[in-house]
């Protein structure tokens, strides 16, 4: 496997259509109250927009898709709301796993999934197994998942597996760090979107979206469909990526 390059370290092979969608899946609960639903009605119908966005990411080709499902302060909620998305998970689990195997989707669960229960952790280990060989689109859902956690969690991976490391801290850089962090494999973000309205990264994917394309939409989770993805698309398309370079280089690179 070719490893993806480092956006810091060199500047990517881009294309029309970004290698790699990010989206944070916000505003489920304000479109829920806003409709005088329970949150659970916006969680529920959120649900629907996830298979919707990975039939359109699969129709696109977009290699990666990478959904933001429950952060490390997501805990913080009422217990209520806790328990209720996590047997959302579970349901999605059971009930579509064969499908995503159907279309030739990889899933993967990045994040501390110690803390869930152990029929959960089973779920995801069956379906992470189940769809290994995939190649068509690689849907990676953040669970208990926090930039943060995840770098620290690398830093301490790295240290244990190659404590040299500690005696020579030159030594320690991007390319050591790497291996050692969730996302590892799969190129940075090209694009990442936020629906729901609110402009912030929330301990998302802090380390990969050093240069993604930002895209926030006043659009809640539950009405974001294909022809909105197609939006972001659009937006990402017309940015200048200049990775540092002014823009005179990017049109001449030579
Ligand atoms: C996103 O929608 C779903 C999760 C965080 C799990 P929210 O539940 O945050 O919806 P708002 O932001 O309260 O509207
Ligand atoms: C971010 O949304 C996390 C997910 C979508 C899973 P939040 O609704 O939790 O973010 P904040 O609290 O408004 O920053
Ligand atoms: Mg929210």
């Amino acid at each position: 496997m070719n490893r993806p390059v480092s956006s810091t370290l060199a500047v990517p092979d881009l294309g029309e259509i970004p290698r790699h969608v990010a989206i944070i899946m916000d505003g489920n609960g304000r479109w829920a109250t806003q409709r005088r639903l329970p949150r659970a009605a916006g969680h529920a119908k959120g649900v629907d927009r996830v298979r919707e966005i990975v039939a359109a990411c699969i129709e696109r080709e977009i290699g990666n898709l990478t959904l933001f499902a429950f952060s490390s302060e997501n805990w913080r909620r009422p217990q209520d709301e806790v328990s209720l998305l996590m047997r959302l998970f579970m349901s999605l689990l059971e009930r579509e796993v064969q499908r995503l195997a159907d279309n030739q989707v990889r899933l993967r669960v990045i994040g501390d999934t110690s803390r869930f229960e152990p029929r959960l952790r089973e779920l995801i280990r069956n379906a992470e197994t189940m769809t290994l060989e995939n190649q068509r689109l690689t849907l990676t859902v953040a669970a208990n998942y926090g930039g943060r956690w995840d770098i620290l969690n690398a830093m301490r991976c790295m240290l244990r597996d190659r404590p040299e490391l500690a005696q020579n801290l030159e030594s320690i850089d991007e390319l050591a760090l790497q291996p050692y962090l969730a996302m590892d494999g799969i190129p940075e973000p090209d694009l990442f979107i936020r629906t729901g309205g609110e402009q912030r990264i929330s301990n998302f994917l802090l380390w990969q979206l050093a240069y993604t394309e930002l895209y926030f939409t006043p659009v809640f989770w539950p009405e974001f469909s294909a022809a909105q993805l197609d939006l972001a698309i659009k937006s990402y398309q017309q940015r200048e990526r200049r990775f540092g370079r002014t823009s005179a280089q990017v049109q001449d690179p030579c």
